[in-house]
């Protein structure tokens, strides 16, 4: 056995607890990450943004990075094409080490990687095909395999009329349509995507969004994605990895992390996509039976691991009594049902209890919230 593909068994041998969490196929994985660290030189001493990252993108997946502020998800993202430098642990592309390429390998590399940004960085004294047609004469691709591609790449992301356009005659949607196109041009396997919807309107993010689903679909791409935006990651996202304080602190698929959030840090960031119980009806609530004709009022969770939407005539008759819906809706993520039912339910023979276990038949989580004035 030679010493690279022993190196390499050793990789895929996982050697702590965490590992042995990662995704059974880690030959899929595209790019792994192995007791990752970073620590920055601030201004006031040494900055620790990761610590100890290790987690697995698969080979042609859209892969969310999620986290508050200062998380440590650009300087996460970054590493993969090696902008950020890991101070601690490994980087492995395609099972490979990056950090001893040289320079000429580390090239090779980034034209590997696309990259896009929050503020499409694109040069305002050029045109978009001058923008889109740049890292290729960089490359010293000759004019002819240029010319082609960047009318390929145009097309592809819909500007076929603007090639004559400058930056700034575009909207914010057809920046970064040329970021996007100008990411392409080396034909990577890799797209990095820094908060690249966060700069548009929530009409342009779903037009962008749908052309990087067509990206990933059709040059089978992988796609690592940061966003501030949930609802970006339950559209295009195939997994989900939340990070705190530069640590992962839970990963998986986005319908499991979506529909049951384990973490605190999670529960927050996925708050805005849960229905709140509005404030009026919160008011109506009481935490005892205020009369004997009181409404006890249920919420049902559907997080998902059941494979149907609930049977609302089958779980109103067992509830018993009169069922008003207060609230509530089923969306679907990834093929998985998932959202939440207020019910207010008067005049069962059933007890709380009894109504909780009933609803439970039909939910996967099932709180009771109160009693209805
Ligand atoms: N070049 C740097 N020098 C010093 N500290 C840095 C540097 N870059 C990032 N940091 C620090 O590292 C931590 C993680 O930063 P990072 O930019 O990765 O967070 P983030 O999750 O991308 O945040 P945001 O959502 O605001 O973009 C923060 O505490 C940040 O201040
Ligand atoms: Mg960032």
């Amino acid at each position: 056995m030679t010493a690279a593909i022993q190196r390499r068994l050793e990789l895929l041998e996982p050697h702590n607890a965490t590992q042995t969490e990662l995704h059974p196929d880690l030959n899929r994985a595209h790019v792994r990450f192995i007791g990752l660290g970073k620590t920055y030189n601030g201004q006031h001493g040494p900055v620790a943004a990761l610590h100890g990252i290790d987690l697995a993108i698969l080979r042609g997946e859209v892969f969310g990075i999620i986290g508050r502020s200062g998380a440590g998800k650009s300087s996460l993202i970054r590493t993969i094409n090696r902008l950020e430098q890991p101070s601690t642990g490994r980087v492995l592309i395609d099972q490979v080490d990056i950090a001893e390429f040289d320079e000429d390998r580390l090239v090779a590399l980034r034209r590997r990687i696309g990259m896009i940004f929050q503020h499409f960085n694109l040069m305002s004294a050029k045109t978009v095909w001058q923008n889109v047609e740049l890292p290729l004469k960089v490359a010293g691709v000759p004019r002819e395999t240029r010319e082609q591609k960047v009318r390929e790449l145009l097309e592809l992301v819909g500007l076929q009329g603007k090639h004559t356009a400058y930056p700034a005659q575009l909207s914010g949607g057809q920046k970064q349509r040329v970021g996007i196109a100008r990411a392409l041009v080396h034909d990577p396997q890799i797209l990095l995507c820094d908060e690249a919807t966060s700069a548009l309107d929530p009409e342009t993010t779903q037009s962008i969004l749908g052309l990087l689903r067509e990206i990933n679909q059709r040059l089978g791409l992988t796609i690592v994605l940061i966003t501030h935006e949930m609802a970006v990651i339950r559209d295009i996202c195939d997994r989900v990895v939340v990070l705190e304080h530069g640590r992962v602190v839970e990963q998986g698929p986005v319908w499991e992390v979506f529909g049951n959030p384990q973490h605190e840090v999670s529960k927050t960031l996925l708050a805005p996509l849960q229905h709140a119980l509005p404030e009026e009806l919160q008011n109506r609530l009481r935490a005892q039976p205020p009369s004997s004709d009181a409404s006890v009022v249920l919420r049902l969770q559907f997080t998902g691991s059941a494979s149907e939407e609930p049977d609302l005539a089958a779980l109103f008759s067992a509830l018993g009594g009169r069922v008003r819906l207060l609230q509530g809706g089923v969306e679907r993520i990834q093929g998985h049902a998932l959202g939440q039912l207020l019910l207010a339910v008067t005049g069962s023979s059933l007890g709380t209890e009894d109504l909780r276990q009933r609803a439970g038949r039909w939910a996967q989580q099932v709180e009771v919230l109160g009693y209805g004035v």
